[in-house]
């Protein structure tokens, strides 16, 4: 009677991780964000839970100013000149990884300069890159279309925008989003 209970769980474990493997497609997630303020952050924190990836910070080398009109002005001349801030670590085997979502605050409707960088960084052809942002109106803006510039041999999925002031809330519709993008773990 043990054996054949022990045989049952051994089995019944080895179903549910076929499944688990099925329903994520066996593939190998990244999350990768920037965040100047904290709800970008949030957001990604959330993808990282549903999805079971890694995770990581894009951090600039010079920290942006803290004063708003300060940020504002910089952020608009350095989206206007194209301008890629250094960033202060690299990933070392993105190679590993099929899905990569990035996300950024949404800066005069694109992404933030640090997140172009990382972008022009890694050859990305063949991985899906999906895209979420946080933003107080603008919503994805034109990133989509701007990280297709930067990556045109990936296949970028429409976006997730989250509005800042309800990044807290906001868990059910991400997990909603990720079962709906096939990208939940379970
Ligand atoms: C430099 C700067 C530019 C911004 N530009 C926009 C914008 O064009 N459209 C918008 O909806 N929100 C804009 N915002 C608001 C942020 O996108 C929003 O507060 C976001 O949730 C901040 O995310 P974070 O806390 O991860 O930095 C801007 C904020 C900053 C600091």
């Amino acid at each position: 009677m043990k054996i054949k209970l022990y045989l049952f769980t051994a089995i019944a474990m080895i179903l549910n991780s076929f499944n688990l493997q099925a329903q994520s497609g066996a593939k190998k997630v990244l999350v990768v964000y920037y965040s100047y303020s904290g709800n970008t952050r949030i957001i990604a924190e959330q993808i990282q839970k549903g999805t079971g990836g890694d995770i990581f910070e894009i951090q600039p080398v010079n920290a942006y100013p803290k004063d708003y009109q300060e940020v504002t002005g910089q952020a608009k001349k350095e989206i206007n000149e194209d301008f890629r801030p250094a960033l202060k670590t690299k990933i070392k085997d993105i190679n590993k990884y099929d899905v990569i979502f990035v996300g950024s605050p949404c800066w005069w409707a694109t992404m933030a300069p640090p997140v172009a960088t990382f972008l022009s960084s890694y050859d990305l052809s063949g991985k899906t890159i999906v895209p979420f942002m946080t933003h107080e109106g603008s919503r994805m803006g034109h990133t989509e279309s701007d990280i297709k510039k930067l990556c045109p041999k990936s296949n970028v999925l429409n976006g997730l925008p989250i509005r800042g002031s309800r990044v807290k809330q906001a868990e059910g519709e991400v997990m909603k989003w990720l079962k709906d993008i096939g990208m939940i773990k379970k």
